[in-house]
């Protein structure tokens, strides 16, 4: 492609350092309103590295044809986009977040248009390149592994300015996928650093229990899409949907809304009050269920019942199918019979 990664994350670091002084120039000055508005000072701005892309067509694509970048390079970065008459700044008017490789090296950007009248989607992102492929890369990863493989937990958000909010607040294993949806890739570079429950030496060399692997947490705010793909973790993924928690904000809130309104504590509380994915999924099913009569219980346990029989380890069934019971208010025994016989039905 006429590019080496090193000159493709050279020209990134160019990028960054341009990026990051057009928001402290007079030009920054809504993009830094918006970073107030937010919550975000000056040292997390530097922190985070966050920039403004200026309303311009060459402003980036002067800067590195200065630095000695070639045409070819340029386009192989994924930082121009190629028009009739040549390449032209891919990212105009808009907050950037440059995103960092495991190792901290800049190999992409998440752009955020300041204003809903302006042309374009809300977030705008790098597309895929030699070095940033979107469905392995987490974005805050490169700050949040220590925690991460220290806590063997990692917080999964999801937006940019949720990490931001989220490892401010004290989150410190806080990370986002960058405008795609957690999927099996992301689920390998996470097991890397937490390990998994099928690998009990990693509980007896990491110090906690042998065979429970550790957590991954996933933040939802309002909307359903998040839910949906995590509800489909339990399906795909018996082993991830077994290690995996989720939290829901209050009132449909992201991390970032969370702190701004109530404060970090609530961000860090919001985590604690994680609860298992497998129990969200099944009491999610009852949500709205008139659980107070005969047939309310009977239909909570009719959606309910092959849930808990997919669950392929048998203890965790057993736990499962008792609290099932506690939730619905109803006999033990008549859910366990309830869900040996819709397991016995193919799925
Ligand atoms: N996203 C995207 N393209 C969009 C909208 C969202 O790639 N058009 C991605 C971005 O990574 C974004 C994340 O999905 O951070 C979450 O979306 P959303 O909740 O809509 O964004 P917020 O980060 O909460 O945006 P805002 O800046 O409005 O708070
Ligand atoms: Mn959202
Ligand atoms: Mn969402
Ligand atoms: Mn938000
Ligand atoms: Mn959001």
């Amino acid at each position: 492609s006429g590019a080496t990664r090193q000159r493709l994350i050279d020209a990134h670091r160019v990028a960054v350092d341009f990026y990051m002084a057009q928001l402290a120039s007079p030009q920054g000055e809504a993009g830094r309103r918006m970073l107030d508005q937010r919550g975000f000072d000056a040292a997390a701005i530097e922190r985070f590295k966050v920039g403004y892309s200026p309303n311009s067509w060459d402003g980036l694509l002067k800067e590195l044809r200065r630095r000695g970048f070639t045409e070819r390079e340029i386009a192989a970065s994924g930082l121009a986009s190629q028009g009739n008459r040549g390449q032209y700044d891919r990212f105009r008017g808009r907050l950037m977040w440059p995103i960092m490789s495991i190792t901290g090296d800049p190999i992409g950007f998440g752009a955020r248009k300041l204003s809903d009248e302006d042309n374009g989607p809300k977030y705008l992102n790098t597309p895929e390149t030699a070095i940033y492929k979107k469905s392995q890369v987490l974005y805050g990863l490169d700050m949040a592994k220590r925690a991460i493989s220290q806590q063997r937990r990692i917080v999964v958000v999801e937006g940019y300015t949720d990490v931001m909010a989220a490892q401010l607040a004290g989150v410190e294993t806080a990370v986002a996928t960058c405008g795609t949806a957690f999927g099996s890739e992301h689920v390998k570079v996470v097991r890397r650093l937490i390990g998994d429950g099928a690998d009990p030496a990693a509980g007896v060399i990491l110090g906690s229990g042998a065979a429970y692997g550790g957590e991954i947490i996933f933040t939802f705010d309002g909307d359903a899409a998040g839910q949906k793909a995590a509800l489909r973790a339990f399906q795909e993924d018996q082993a991830f949907a077994a290690q995996t928690f989720v939290c829901v904000a209050p009132e449909g809130m992201d991390p970032c809304e969370v702190r701004m309104n109530y404060g970090d504590e609530a961000v860090r509380e919001m985590v604690a009050a994680r609860r298992p994915l497998f129990e969200f999924a099944i009491r999610s099913v009852l949500t709205g269920l008139p659980l107070n009569s005969a047939e309310g219980r009977t239909a909570g346990l009719r959606a309910a019942a092959p849930m808990v029989a997919s669950i392929r380890d048998r203890v965790l069934r057993g736990e499962y199918t008792r609290q099932l019971a506690g939730w619905l208010g109803m006999d033990e025994g008549t859910v366990r019979r309830a869900v040996l016989s819709s397991g016995r039905r193919p799925a």
